[in-house]
């Protein structure tokens, strides 16, 4: 096999990120792989702004379901995000036999069972490991290497934005639009920023961990959710004041029967060590039988941090076209037909 093609669908932040990455690291990725992964087409309706990437001619098209149909590309890297066209072409790339790579959080917590279920019955790889906690690899963690682990907890900073704005007050009074401004200026928050300060970016990260982690389906809607915009500087300094740092939290966890699920911000205190966790950083401590307590750390959003997650992915996969092995990456902690209801606690 002399390569493998790629067909990337979005050019904004992550979709340049992935692209310089496959581009600028392509030697590397060579060696590691074993096969040149070819970047073929980029389909985004803006083909004019300089994104400060040196592209091949024709590489840039404003058609994606050219690359979706080109017989020739092996996996679609669906950048666009939000559920409308995003979950179009990613079915239909499933549905051509491509293997899929996506970040999107928002989809896969609230449509991600009938996306799976696709890609299990196609026999086609879905790598989501950008979803979650940008360049951390959470999914890896929790689906791959804990396997063996009953799973008790798992507390976490999953939103860059929210943590970059409540650093941003804490350390230097920053206003939460000067801060929130700057998030958005640096590529961190959503194309719609009430996703984040909202909490429901932190909750679609969530759900999708507590499906993996606890074996049961994506569950959006019973999650708990209250995001950062009430919280006020003075709030902010009275925690300091006390020994604490406020905090948006992710929290699933698992007491046997029903898993606990929300979303909110928290009083941490000083000696915990999510509450060194600053800027658009993002950490997840997680609790198991077997490992006791581990924490994960790492940039959780951003161009080049969630592109080497993507890139990752897309290594993974190349890695199974090239040995010929089919789902070494199981596309869920379980089968999509053994997940169980677990119910999600009311949180009062
Ligand atoms: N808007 C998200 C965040 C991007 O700020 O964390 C990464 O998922």
């Amino acid at each position: 096999m002399k390569k493998i093609n790629v067909g990337l669908l979005g050019f904004g932040t992550v979709g340049t990120g992935v692209a310089k990455i496959l581009i600028n690291n392509k030697d590397i990725l060579h060696a590691r792989l074993g096969v040149d992964l070819n970047l073929k087409y980029i389909a985004d309706i803006d083909t004019k702004t300089d994104r400060g990437i040196q592209l091949e001619p024709g590489i840039l098209i404003n058609d994606a379901a050219r690359v979706i149909d080109d017989p020739e590309i092996d996996i679609i890297v669906e950048m666009i995000g939000g559920q409308g066209a995003a979950k179009e072409f990613i079915l239909k790339a499933i549905d051509k036999g491509k293997h899929v790579v996506t970040a999107n959080k928002a989809l896969l917590a609230s449509q991600g069972a009938e996306i799976v279920k696709a890609a299990d019955k196609k026999g086609v790889e879905l790598g989501y490991e950008a979803s979650v906690g940008g360049c951390m690899p959470i999914i890896k963690s929790v689906r791959e290497s804990l396997a063996g682990n009953k799973i008790n907890s798992m507390t976490g900073i999953l939103n860059g934005t929210c943590n970059y704005i409540l650093s941003k007050i804490t350390d230097d009074g920053s206003s939460f639009e000067d801060a929130l401004a700057q998030a958005q200026a640096k590529g961190f928050a959503e194309a719609d920023p009430t996703l984040d300060i909202e909490g429901f970016d932190t909750a679609h990260k969530l759900a999708v961990l507590n499906a993996l982690a606890y074996g049961m389906e994506i569950n959006l809607n019973d999650i708990y959710i209250e995001g950062i915009s009430k919280i006020t500087p003075l709030d902010i300094a009275f925690a300091w004041e006390f020994g604490y740092k406020v905090k948006l939290l992710a929290i699933g966890k698992y007491n046997g029967n029903s898993v606990e699920a929300r979303v909110h911000p928290t009083m941490i205190s000083l000696d915990n060590p999510l509450s060194n966790v600053n800027g658009s950083l993002n950490a997840v401590t997680i609790s198991a039988d077997a490992t006791g307590d581990m924490m994960l750390y790492g940039h959780g959003a951003g161009m080049m941090p969630t592109g080497s997650a993507v890139v990752g992915d897309i290594a993974d996969i190349a890695r199974n076209i090239v040995s010929g092995s089919k789902n070494r990456i199981p596309i869920l902690s379980y089968k999509p037909d053994a997940v169980k209801k677990i119910p999600v606690m009311p949180v009062d």
